[in-house]
């Protein structure tokens, strides 16, 4: 003869796994406890009558929410997180053939190739930061008229969209100071977007995109970095170049230059002109003392040479783009040419 309780799990495992939960409380053995009641002495039946009364209203409460549940899988379920309505199916979407990635990031992955395989590790530069890193770090002094060529947005909170990835060059200092005191090098390139306060024209834009380099170690000299930079722009651009500084201001640079490319035939220039035409890429130059100092890494030991360029006035001049604005203007009539 099975107890209650025995009964009790049998009957609450088979309404669980049941279609048709309420038939359970036509089954034998809940039968047969009614049946053990009557053979029971008198003074033992009340207790077990509550007994098997509290085991019926238990299985009927189970049996309801069982059959709630069974109406509920009826009613498809409903992810209000989805981007979409599940219940409809995906919405639809452009076809992936529609869209495109846009000409500067590919470009910039190309940028990044060339100076991963230089041995420069990569990294993303930030959209917004403070003044230590836009500034003082980079020897801006408090109040220096330097600081007006960078003139920027600002949050209330005084936060700063970076006006140039030269944002970048402390931390980079600073994440690499182990590796330089152990004999090795700090190589590192920082891409990505920056803001200016400027009157938008051809080639001029509030948003633009710059790379960084910065080059660390016992004896780096300005002409590694000249090599650095020739080796860059004649594998960006697929053939041998002429290359040119001219001296250039920058706070966190001593000696300070502008990087200069004659512009090839191939791409528009006109080698008859005399001089030819030069053009401006980057402002590069030997990491200023104070900056090395700012990452705590000694200048008595250590020197390093730095640049930093537009991204766009690159990829404008390889493919002869004359208007800087249509990088940012979704004007999808542009985007497709580079499909
Ligand atoms: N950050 C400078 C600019 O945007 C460029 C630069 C970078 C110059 C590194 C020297 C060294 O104008």
């Amino acid at each position: 003869m099975q107890s209650i309780e025995d009964v009790r799990t049998n009957l609450l495992d088979l309404i669980t796994a049941s279609l048709t939960p309420r038939e359970v409380l036509r089954s034998v053995e809940l039968k047969s406890l009614y049946s053990q009641l009557t053979e029971l002495a008198p003074e033992l039946r009340s207790e077990f009558g509550k007994a098997v009364n509290a085991l019926k209203v238990e299985l009927e409460s189970a049996i309801d929410a069982r059959e709630l549940s069974l109406d509920n899988d009826d009613v498809e379920s409903l992810d209000v997180t989805a981007p979409w309505d599940v219940n409809t199916g995906p919405i639809e979407l452009l076809p992936t053939e529609q869209g495109t990635q846009h000409p500067l990031t590919k470009e910039l992955e190309v940028v990044i190739d060339i100076f991963t395989r230089m041995g420069f590790d990569a990294i993303e530069s930030r959209q917004i930061d403070d003044d230590f890193h836009m500034f003082g770090s980079l020897n801006f002094p408090e109040n220096h008229p330097a600081r007006d060529g960078y003139d920027t947005f600002h949050t209330q909170e005084s936060f700063i969209a970076p006006a140039h990835t030269s944002t970048m060059q402390n931390r980079i200092l600073k994440s690499g100071k182990d590796k330089l005191e152990a004999g090795g090098q700090i190589a590192a390139i920082s891409y990505g977007r920056v803001f200016r306060n400027e009157d938008v024209d051809t080639t001029h834009e509030h948003t633009f995109y710059q790379v960084e380099g910065v080059f660390v170690s016992e004896k780096a000299t300005l002409g590694d970095m000249l090599g650095v930079l020739r080796a860059f722009f004649e594998s960006y651009y697929g053939q041998s170049l002429k290359i040119k500084t001219q001296p250039g201001y920058f706070p966190f640079v001593e000696p300070g230059l502008e990087f200069m490319i004659e512009k090839p035939a191939a791409l528009g220039g006109n080698p008859l002109s005399s001089g030819g035409e030069w053009l401006e890429m980057l402002g590069c130059g030997m990491i200023h003392p104070n900056v090395l100092r700012a990452a705590d890494i000694d200048p008595e030991k250590y020197q390093g040479f730095a640049w930093g360029g537009g991204v766009e006035r690159l990829v404008m001049l390889k493919y002869s783009i004359e208007d800087l604005r249509y990088f940012e203007s979704g004007k999808l009539a542009f985007l497709r040419k580079f499909v």
